[in-house]
């Protein structure tokens, strides 16, 4: 059997690692040898509030596990507090290896309900968020030569659900921005991945009753700990992970319909042909997309 999954000498950045699915994460790569920043700004599951209690406790925890730790109570959701994270990693341990995007609020209400702030409040938490915590970390990793990102999309975003037009268009977005900086990385031996749990939190609880609790947050945690691992083989990749099933979620392109003088009467008539899902492709890139054009109009 191969050898047991270690994180001697690397150094991760999870946000949103005071309860929840963060602090899973932290707690594991921790136990695994990782140094951990547990950033957690301690709010209430709106974003309102903060309290330093969560990420201290999360780091007791790691040190009663005898790992290392520090705490971060900065936001994600500003480019300053994105910096002042990334700035605690070098402080305390002098690097930056792996960064989990995983910090997260909720603004849930029907699109015609839904007001300006509910909006902006998610895209700053989940989406620039990531944006603002990945980019400092990124510019390290190049430098290294080394790096891990997993970015925390949602079926919400992949699938749709009700209510959350603001939170699916932020997880989404997540998954495009895996996608360019896999493609960004790649030279660099960054290696970057998103995760659409399911699991049993705080966001959750009241969602799923008594059934969620057979989907507990570390259930979510190996394959997160896998894609942080420097033998993680995928980028640019998305994984449903909830209860201990892990899947793959992938964009298909169906082989479609093909006429050099397309008009709309054509695309009445050959709607089934458009959308016919046999012989889909899976396409790494945009360029993927511009090739098999360009087969088949040739
Ligand atoms: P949670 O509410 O326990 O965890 C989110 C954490 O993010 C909280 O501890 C919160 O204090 C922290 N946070 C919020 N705003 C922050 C900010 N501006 N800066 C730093 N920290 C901040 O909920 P859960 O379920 O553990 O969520 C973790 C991630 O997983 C979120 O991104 C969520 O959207 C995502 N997710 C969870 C699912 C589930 O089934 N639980 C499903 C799909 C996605």
């Amino acid at each position: 059997m191969a050898a047991d999954i270690g994180f001697e000498g690397r150094v991760a950045i999870i946000t949103g690692s005071g309860g929840g699915l963060g602090r899973s994460h932290a707690l594991e790569l921790a136990r695994r040898g990782a140094r951990v920043v547990v950033n957690d700004l301690g709010g209430s599951m709106d974003g309102t509030g903060a309290s330093t209690g969560p990420a201290a406790k999360v780091v007791d925890e790691i040190k009663a596990l005898g790992g290392e730790a520090v705490a971060d109570t900065n936001s994600v959701a500003t480019p300053e507090g994105g910096a002042a994270i990334v700035q605690s990693a070098l402080d305390a341990f002098g690097r930056i290896d792996i960064v989990i995007n995983n910090a997260g609020i909720l603004r849930d209400k029907a699109f015609h309900n839904l007001e300006p702030d509910m909006l902006n409040a998610v895209l700053d938490v989940h989406l620039k968020g990531a944006f603002y915590v990945t980019r400092p970390a990124f510019i390290k990793m190049r430098e290294q030569g080394y790096g891990r990102i997993i970015n925390t999309s949602s079926n919400s975003g992949l699938l749709g659900n009700f209510g959350q037009s603001n939170y699916g268009a932020a997880k989404l977005g997540l998954v495009g921005f895996t996608r360019v900086l896999a493609l960004e990385g790649a030279k660099f031996n960054i290696k970057t991945n998103a995760i659409a749990p399911v699991a049993y939190t705080r966001m959750t609880e009241e969602l799923m009753g008594d059934l969620g609790k057979s989907l507990q947050p570390e259930l979510v945690t190996p394959i997160v700990a896998w894609l942080a691992h420097e033998d993680c083989p995928v980028s640019g990749e998305v994984y449903s992970a909830g209860g201990g099933v892990v899947a793959r979620f992938f964009v298909g392109l169906t082989e479609g319909y093909v006429n050099k003088n397309l008009t709309v009467e054509d695309v009445r008539d050959n709607f089934d042909q458009i959308r016919d899902e046999s012989g889909y492709h899976v396409l790494r890139h945009n360029g993927n997309e511009l090739k098999k054009l360009l087969r088949q109009l040739s």
